[in-house]
């Protein structure tokens, strides 16, 4: 039953209530996410701990500064052994190359795998009533993930909705990792750009990052298994 295309965002501030939704999920979930709430919180040995349990863990810090202080950051970051890590595409094309680059290099030297390097496009909770920029959303997100493909980055965060255009521009080998998922029939909170697990996949996402609509679920496990019967069907 388990996907490793799922990614369950565990949005939490302390560790037990980590444990308590990674034990209740099983099996059944493969890779987690750990957002700055919970790594500022509890720190690093919660990225010690997904790993004994054999997780894979998307470090999602959104990393957004000068192209030395990026890279730099995203070094010490790769000690921590996750599988992904992420900047912010508005830091530009010199901040994500050097970035790449800099993880390659180290990597290399340390004779590690190198993470995956993913760039956040445009926001999922962002929508075109509250978005100031001079182009529509589909088109700034597409113009972020060219931009990020150029600079060497592994893919982008995008909306499920905006799948579709990344896959047509930037090809098949290109990660789209998409956040903003909601079953049918759940709450939205406060998400904008949001799909059904299944049209995420069918428009070409990679990986779908879903929390609430599991974490906060009344039974954790059925929602992501009922989530994951809906996957297996794409
Ligand atoms: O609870 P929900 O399913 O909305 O959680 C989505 C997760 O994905 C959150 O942890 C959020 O920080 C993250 N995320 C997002 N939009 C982005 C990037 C990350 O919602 N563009």
């Amino acid at each position: 039953m388990a996907d490793e295309r799922l990614i369950v965002a565990l949005d939490f501030h302390k560790f037990d209530e980590v444990k308590n939704l990674v034990n209740d999920l099983g099996d059944s979930v493969i890779f987690y996410k750990v957002g700055m709430e919970l790594f500022y919180s509890v720190g690093a040995g919660v990225i010690d701990w997904l790993k004994s349990q054999n997780k894979k863990v998307f470090l999602d810090l959104k990393l957004h500064d000068i192209p030395n202080t990026v890279a730099g950051g995203l070094c010490s970051l790769m000690n921590l052994g996750a599988d992904i890590l992420n900047v912010h595409a508005a830091g530009g094309f010199t901040m994500m190359k050097n970035a790449a680059e800099a993880l390659r290099e180290e990597s290399a030297k340390r004779g590690i795998v190198k993470p995956k390097l993913i760039a956040i496009t445009v926001l999922t909770s962002i929508n075109q009533a509250e978005w100031c920029g001079a182009l529509k959303i589909s088109e700034q997100v597409v113009q972020f993930a060219k931009l990020a493909q150029d600079a060497g980055l592994d893919g982008v965060v995008a909306s499920p909705q905006e799948a579709k255009l990344i896959r047509e521009n930037c090809g098949e080998n290109f990660l789209i990792v998409t956040p903003g998922i909601r079953p049918a029939g759940s709450d939205i909170n406060d998400q904008s750009r949001i799909s059904t697990p299944a049209a995420a996949l069918k428009n070409g996402a990679n990986y779908l990052v879903i929390g609430r609509p599991i974490r906060a679920a009344e039974n954790p496990k059925l929602a992501a298994e009922k989530i994951l019967a809906e996957m297996s069907e794409v």
